[in-house]
Order: C-alpha cells, then structure tokens, then sequence
C-alpha cells in the first residue's frame, strides 16, 4: 500500500521507514512528549487562523519511550476550538439543567449558543442549549406532542436529533437525511411525538464528534399514566455521562474539516456527571433512588459501580425490562440508557465508580484502572417512608411481556438481513496498518479508555473508514438503502469482524423504531426491553428483530461520534403500510 497521506497531506509527517518493532512501540502510545506541540522545531505546526494549534495528545499512562519519526507528527486537519478568538470571562456561565414539564401542544424554545463553563477550578469556552448543563430536562407525559422552536446560535451548523424517539421523519433532525443543517443564525422548529414512556435525550447530528462534546446534550423523561409503571422510590436522579479531553492548555481541539480520532473514538481524560466532575448527593439509610442513566459520551463505555448500594435494573432505552434483576454493575455505551433502582442499606459514604480493564499494549497486558464519578452519604436516619419491601420484590412487568408476545412467533424467522461492521484504511502509514494488523492477536472485546491516544490522533475521517457492510449485496455504508414496509418485523444479525484493522466495540443505533435482542453470539436473551441502541463487541454476532412501525427515511448507525464521522452509517426506508 502506498502511503499517499505522506505525500499528499501536508500535515501528516510521519517516518515511513521505521522498523516494524519500533512502529509497535509507537503504536502502543506515545512518549509523552510537551504539551505544546510548538516545541518541536522543525515540523509543520498546523494553525487555524485564530492561532489553535496542534499539540500531542495527553498520555493516560506514562509511556516508557519516545519514537522520533512519529514526534511532532500532527493530524492532516486544523485544529478546531469553539470561538478561540473570544475571553470565555465575557461569556455567560453555563447554569445547571432546569426540569422544563410540559404537556401536549406546549412550546419549548431552545437555543444552541457560547458559555462559560468552570469544570473543577478551569473556564471553558464551550456550549450549551438554553445557557445549562446539561441541556434543559423535557419530562412530559406519555403521549404528548411538544413544539420546539430551535436557534442555532454557535459557529458550526447543526440540528437536533430525539433519540429513540419515534416521532415523526422530518423532525428527526438528521442533516442530509430528514432536513438540511439548520447554519448559525438560523432556526427549525420540531415537533416531537413522545409514544413511549421511558428516558431520551437529545443532541446535534451534525459534527457532534464537536458539539454533543461541548456540552450540547440533554434528558427527556417520557412519564406514563399508570403511578405505578416503576415500583416506588424516594427520589429519582438523572445522571449524564460524559467525558471531556484536556491537558494544561485547555480543551484539546478538535478536527476542523474533518474529524480526528476516528480509530478508537474521542476518549476524554477528564469524566463528567452531568457535565461536573463529581457527582455528590445525600441520601436517608433505606431510601430507594431512581437512577436514569444516560451514557452522552463521544467514544466511552461505562461500568458503573455504586458502592453500598443494592442496583436493580429495570428499564433500558424504549422499555422497561420483561422482568426486573438484581445487577453488580451496569454497562452503558455511548447513547444508551438504563433505569435502575438503587436502594441504601447502611450509613457511610459511597462512591459511584467505573472500574475497567485498560490495556497496555506496550507490555501486552491488561490492568484494572477505575475513576470515581460521584459521591453518595448516607445518613444514618432511616427513611421516612421505607420502601424495602417493594424494593426486594422483583416485578415482571406484564405490560411489556405482552407486547413482546405480539412478535414472539417471529423470533424464530431467518434472517432477513446481515451487516457485517469493520474497517477500512486509508492514507495512514503503510507500515503502521501492517504492524496493526500483526496486533489483532490479542485484542480487548470492548476498549474501555484509549490505549493509544497518539495513533488514534493522527486518524482523521479521511484516512481511515468505519464500515457497516451488507455482506448479500456488498453494499457499504450510504449506498445501503434498505426497503420496509411499516408492520414489517424483520431479523437482523450484525457481525462485527474481529480480524479487522484493530477491531473495536460499535454501538449501533437504529432511528424512527424500536427492536429488540434476540441472541448474542447464538444465546438467546432471557429477559428482553425495547431498544434504540446496542453495543456489538469485537468478534460477536447479535441477531435483533426491528420492528419497523415508523414510516420516513431514516439512518442506522455506529453512535460512536468519530466512527459516524468516519462513514459508519445507512439509510433504511419505511413506507407506510
Ligand atoms: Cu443519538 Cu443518530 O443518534
Ligand atoms: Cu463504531
């Protein structure tokens, strides 16, 4: 293969003789070189015209050796920062979300502009809709039908996505699918139609490798009418997880033409709960919390763990469970949600972690590393209304087991269609993609933090692609374009290719409908939920069964930001039926 990103883009600089050992190394995670990347005299230093430049990439773990050939090597983009040319003390300070209740045919103004944000004791220029942090939570009841009247008032054209809402096509918000950009100074208004109670949220589908990682993201909590849908609790909270990448310059930039790191997506190294660094609350010693999960972030999985507590999973994106289960920890992966029941047995101070497995490639093994997102005191009074009993009780929810039971006889259908998910590379140096294709030996099913932040800087979305392929007609990506009519339930089974260009876990989502998890790698699931997004390990097969209820032209795609970037992305037609 020809290396032409050498040649041909002026921004990739990168030795192209290294020795395959060397390159591996390097791979592995660079030398953890100065923050200012003006340091290194003799390479090209890209700079957009507000003097952002490229710098190298924070290091998660000390890297033992520095490769010369990839020093100083910089991404083929220009670096991008949200209005570098303005003081962020002369902008607003972004305030914490609002609860905005509404009820049918009422109307919300939202708007995507500049604010200050003080994370831990640093300012940031970032944005946020309506001035918050996270964006305003929309909570109305089941059934509803909300106006939004939405102006774009940051640098970047945008629109807004529901996700996992099923509302009507031309409000889904996706740019070059159901509408065009809305540009800055402009506005759309969207009406969105909440038929399914459970939590949403809502976030730009336009470079939102950018936009949903400063800070534009927000719940929606869809209520249904029957008081008792979940079992009781004393209180509820909404978490949004997230993380941002910084280092002693201030935010990292991002890519402007196009976006960086689309190898393994845009891990932050600092985590965020609700856009703040630690998330902290006091309970009573017996109260049951209602937590409502959401995982807002570019490229990163979560485990969490809530220590002291007993967690009860009840909901996932578009349902609740058929039946509700004791869980230790819950994985989330970009864009998927959860509702789980916490309940505080003993007084103390608990921490709400996410322990993983990070890799070390340099030494070829894995070690644990976890963060602390939060803080829970629990205060050694009881609770004044003790719901312990209804918390031990696990619920079969008959209302979802019989609306499954409509599909039931369809779970045993062939396959209707297969998508295989893998990696296609570009312009990235030659012999970089031989030694990364040496590496697929041992690989992690799921990455859980960037173990090489270095490599995955240099890969932009046009040296490397993400591919859905439909492996019956080897179509890929846009020029899938699959027809259904609505009523239509179909099987899909998704592969995702271990022995590609370092494989990693995709979540896919699927627009406008809902589906649900028949199999993983040929177990069938046991307890099911209505779903908007799964996460497909490296080397599994999932078989899903949509339902395709909702007429329009809609997208299905990796809901990593810098895979979708990347192109991992189709579209699907649902004719009305
Ligand atoms: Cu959460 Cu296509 O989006
Ligand atoms: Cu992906």
């Amino acid at each position: 293969m020809i290396p032409r990103a050498a040649q041909s883009r002026p921004g990739v600089r990168i030795a192209r003789h290294l020795a395959a050992g060397a390159v591996l190394h390097a791979l592995l995670g660079l030398p953890g070189a100065p923050a200012s990347g003006l340091q290194h005299e003799g390479h090209v230093m890209a700079t957009d015209s507000m003097g952002v430049v490229w710098r190298m990439p924070p290091q998660p773990i000390p890297m033992p050796m520095m490769l010369p050939g990839l020093m100083g090597a910089i991404p083929g983009v220009t670096p991008f920062l949200p209005d570098p040319g303005r003081d962020p003390a002369m902008l607003p300070e972004a305030v914490f979300r609002e609860v905005v209740k509404m009820a049918d045919r009422d109307t919300l103004r939202l708007e995507a502009g500049f604010v200050r944000r003080t994370i831990g004791m640093r300012t940031f220029t970032m944005y946020g809709f309506n001035g918050q942090y996270p964006g305003p939570l929309i909570r109305v009841p089941q059934g509803a039908e909300i106006v939004v009247l939405f102006t774009n008032h940051i640098d970047l054209p945008t629109a807004v996505h529901w996700h996992g809402v099923r509302l009507e096509n031309r409000f889904d918000g996706v740019p070059g699918v159901t509408q065009d950009p809305v540009e800055p100074g402009e506005s759309f208004m969207y009406r969105v139609h909440f038929r399914d109670a459970g939590l949403y949220w809502y976030h730009p589908h336009h470079r939102e490798d950018i936009q949903q990682d400063l800070g534009l993201y927000g719940n929606m909590l869809v209520d249904a009418p029957a008081p008792d849908y979940y079992g009781p609790a004393n209180g509820e909270d909404f978490l949004m997880l997230d993380d941002l990448l910084v280092d002693e310059a201030g935010l990292f930039p991002w890519g402007r033409e196009a976006a960086i790191q689309t190898l393994m997506g845009r891990f932050g190294n600092q985590l965020l709960v609700n856009g703040e660094s630690r998330w902290e609350t006091t309970v009573r010693r017996g109260e049951v919390r209602r937590l409502y999960l959401t995982n807002v972030a570019n490229t990163r999985t979560f485990n969490l763990v809530l220590e002291g507590a007993d967690l009860k999973l009840v909901g996932a994106d578009v349902s609740k469970f058929e039946r509700e289960t004791f869980v230790s920890n819950v994985v989330l992966a970009p864009a998927q949600r959860y509702i789980v029941d916490a309940r505080f047995g003993e007084p103390g101070t608990y921490a709400l972690l996410n322990p993983i497995q990070a890799i070390d490639h340099f030494n070829g093994r894995f070690y644990p590393h976890t963060d602390t997102l939060g803080l829970v005191t629990v205060l050694d009074e009881p609770v004044t209304e003790d719901h312990g009993a209804a918390f031990s009780t696990l619920r079969e929810h008959a209302d979802v087991i019989e609306d499954i039971d409509r599909y039931r006889a369809e779970f045993g259908r062939p396959v209707d269609h297969e998508l295989e998910l893998t990696a296609r590379v570009g312009d990235l140096p030659s012999d970089i993609v031989a030694v990364m294709a040496l590496d697929t030996l041992y690989f992690p099913p799921v990455e859980w933090t960037d173990a090489m932040p270095m490599m995955n800087y240099l890969s932009t979305s046009e040296n490397l692609t993400w591919v859905m392929r439909d492996t019956r007609t080897g179509k890929e990506n846009r020029d899938i374009d699959w027809r259904f009519t609505a009523g239509e339930v179909l099987k899909i089974r998704i592969h995702n290719q271990r022995r590609s260009f370092h494989p990693m876990q995709h979540p896919i989502h699927i627009h406008g409908q809902r589906f649900l998890v028949l199999s993983r790698d040929g177990v069938a699931s046991d307890n099911l939920a209505w779903k908007d997004t799964t996460v497909i390990p490296v080397g599994s097969t999932f078989d899903i069964l949509l339902e395709a209820s909702n007429s329009g032209r809609w997208m299905a795609h990796c809901h990593i930001a810098e895979h979708l970037e990347a192109g991992m992305s189709m579209v699907f037609t649902v004719a009305p039926g």
